[in-house]
């Protein structure tokens, strides 16, 4: 029997290399498409280069999604590719709006045309719900988003699931909670913490400047969360779900755990900069994972303070060397 085929946008992400690496281990022939770029940004998958196939293409650009489904002919697609980074959203809101929500309904007319009866991957987000309607949040819960990046992602989520209802297309939308890793970019705020808690300790910072400490969210483990966008594209029927931990924490917790493992004090080092406050805060985030856990039998395996201590010490590894 010939290798199941998948196709990864945003293969060169956190999560699209996470998922490469899942993939390749399950057998899968992954393809992934990239963008033109003067300068190759492919760290995060340069250790499986010579494993996957890479297309040229880009979500504001229908002609090039068309040729990379014809080329790549898969069975299942994952849309990961956006402008990801919610502070930058109020900078840049109408690309943001067309990286993020239009460019879903670009892949998803492009699935119509060559191949629709892939099975499709959105990648929805926890900012939708923003100014939370009920907690913890699950499937039901009502969007109010906060950020130009999360009124981008609730168009993304409902435009799959018009396309779904509509043609019949096996679309499904995971509604993922925060994520972090060692892939995670600097601009995050567990990594910058996690990275100044080991430059601070290696003499190489001098200090964090963060904006809201307050803020909390339900942070989960990168490589969990890509197992569970595995596991909704192997179901009969398409369905939306919730992927988070049920624990929320505050970005100061985070800094505590960071700067405990690393032997530093808080007070020491942080300073607060407005510049790095949002012009709209999402104040807390908790997100109710029953739903997978039941029909996906999916559950997160490492906590949070695993994650963050491991984060620190891949860092410290890295500035060491
Ligand atoms: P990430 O590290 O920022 O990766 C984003 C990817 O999208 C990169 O590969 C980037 O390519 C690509 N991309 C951006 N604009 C593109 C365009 N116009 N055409 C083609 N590719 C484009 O994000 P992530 O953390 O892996 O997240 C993956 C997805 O899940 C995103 O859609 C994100 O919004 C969503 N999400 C993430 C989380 C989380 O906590 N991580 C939670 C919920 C939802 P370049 O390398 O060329 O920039
Ligand atoms: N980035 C950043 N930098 N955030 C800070 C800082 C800082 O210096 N100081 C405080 N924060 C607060 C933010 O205001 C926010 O409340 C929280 O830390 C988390 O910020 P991020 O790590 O940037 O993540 P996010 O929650 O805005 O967005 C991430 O999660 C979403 C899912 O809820 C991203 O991965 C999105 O792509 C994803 O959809």
């Amino acid at each position: 029997m010939s290798a199941r085929r998948a196709l990864i946008t945003g293969i060169t992400g956190q999560d699209g290399s996470h998922l490469a690496d899942l993939l390749l281990d399950k057998g899968y022939e992954v393809h992934g498409m990239v963008r033109r770029s003067s300068t190759e940004k492919f760290e995060r998958i340069e250790h499986l280069r010579d494993r996957i196939t890479l297309h040229q293409g880009d979500l504001l650009d229908q002609r090039s999604l068309v040729d990379t489904l014809r080329a790549a002919r898969p069975d299942e697609i994952y849309n990961l590719a956006a402008m990801s980074f919610v502070a930058v959203s109020w900078i840049q809101p109408t690309l943001t709006a067309e990286f993020t929500g239009v460019g879903v309904t670009r892949l998803l007319e492009a699935m119509r045309e060559v191949c629709p009866q892939a099975r499709f991957y959105q990648a929805s987000s926890s900012e939708m719900f923003g100014k939370v309607r009920q907690v913890p949040q699950n499937e039901a819960t009502p969007f109010y988003p906060r950020s130009p990046y999360g009124v981008a992602k609730a168009y993304g989520h409902f435009i799959t699931v018009n396309y779904r209802e509509s043609y019949d297309l096996h679309a499904t939308s995971g509604i993922l909670f925060n994520h972090e890793g060692t892939r995670r970019a600097l601009e995050f705020v567990t990594r910058k913490i996690t990275w100044h808690a080991a430059a601070l300790k290696l003499g190489m910072a001098k200090e964090l400047r963060l904006g809201n400490l307050d803020a909390e969210r339900d942070w989960g483990y990168a490589p969990d969360y890509v197992e569970a966008m595995w596991r909704m594209l192997q179901q009969d029927h398409a369905e939306d779900y919730v992927i988070a931990t049920g624990k929320a924490h505050s970005v100061r917790d985070c800094v505590e755990i960071a700067f405990d493992h690393a032997g530093l004090e808080l007070d020491r080092h942080v300073v607060i900069d407005d510049s790095f406050k949002r012009p709209a805060e999402v104040d807390h985030l908790i997100g109710d994972y029953s739903k997978a856990r039941e029909t996906l039998g999916w559950e997160p395996t490492t906590s949070f303070e695993e994650m963050i201590r491991l984060m620190v010490d891949a860092d410290y590894k890295q500035l060491k060397a």
